[in-house]
Formats: structure tokens, C-alpha cells, sequence
């Protein structure tokens, strides 16, 4: 288990090097693994207008959604300015509730640090109570 972490990680730090964050200078990469074991990596993509940026693990989820991979198992996510090492960098709010979209929360394993020391947390722990689907059958 330690090498799929570390693993997702090492992938996560090489996506890191190609964000695009002119405006913030905040690099993040991510590595997201997809329930048969395919590995869909992502940067955050800034845009002069801001508000249409777009963070490096919904980059992941949107590349593998698009391509037929609708099931994840974990995420690897490793942020920080750029140029200088990369670290601890827990997902935003929006991101959060994308993944929760596409994976079971109590399972599903987001890991956070960096390639030598990381800690792991399901998405339950960070979006307790989340709003999904089931929620709009009531
Ligand atoms: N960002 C991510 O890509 N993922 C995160 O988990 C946190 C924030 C990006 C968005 C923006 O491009 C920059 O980091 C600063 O917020």
C-alpha cells in the first residue's frame, strides 16, 4: 500500500511541474487513481479572468470522466509556490465535492504531503455530510 501511495505521489509532483499560475504562483499537481488501476494526472490552469482557473485535481477528474472513468479509488494531491518544493495541500471545497460525484467517501483516499512523507484521509473526513445524489430523490 505505502508504494501505491508513494507511487501517486511521485506522479502528482511531475503533473505539479506543468501548472499554469501566472496570477497566484501556486503550483499543484495531483494523481488520480481510477477504480481498474489507470492513472489520470492534472495542474491547476489559471486564466486572466480568474474565475474561469481551474485546480489541478478537477483537471484529473475531468481528463479521466472524459475519457469513460467515472470510478476512483484515491488521489494523490501535492501543492506550493512555484519553483520551491511542493507540500501539503488539502483540496478546496469545489474539488471536494467533484470527487464526491464519482467515488464511495467512505473508501475513496485522498493523500496529502509529499513524495518522502504523506498522511491519508478518506473524503468523508474532509467533506463530512456532503451533498449528492441521493439528496435530490428526497
Ligand atoms: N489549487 C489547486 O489546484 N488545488 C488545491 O487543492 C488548492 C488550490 C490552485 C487554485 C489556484 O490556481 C491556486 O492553487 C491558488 O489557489
Amino acid at each position: 500500500m505505502k508504494d501505491r501511495e508513494q507511487n501517486l505521489m511521485r506522479l502528482a509532483e511531475e503533473a505539479r511541474k506543468f501548472s499554469y499560475c501566472p496570477y497566484s504562483g501556486f503550483a499543484v499537481g495531483a494523481a488520480l487513481l481510477g477504480e481498474n488501476g489507470q492513472i489520470f494526472t492534472g495542474c491547476n490552469i489559471e486564466n486572466a479572468a480568474y474565475g474561469p482557473s481551474n485546480c489541478a485535481e478537477r483537471t484529473a477528474v475531468f481528463k479521466a470522466v472524459s475519457e469513460g472513468i467515472t470510478s476512483f479509488q484515491a488521489i494523490a494531491v501535492i501543492g506550493g509556490k512555484k519553483g520551491e518544493k511542493g507540500g501539503f495541500c488539502p483540496p478546496c471545497g469545489v474539488c471536494r465535492q467533484v470527487l464526491g460525484e464519482f467515488v464511495d467517501p467512505d473508501n475513496f483516499q485522498v493523500i496529502l504531503g509529499n513524495e518522502d512523507s504523506w498522511k491519508v484521509y478518506t473524503l468523508k473526513e474532509l467533506l463530512p455530510l456532503g451533498f449528492g445524489r441521493e439528496d435530490l430523490e428526497k
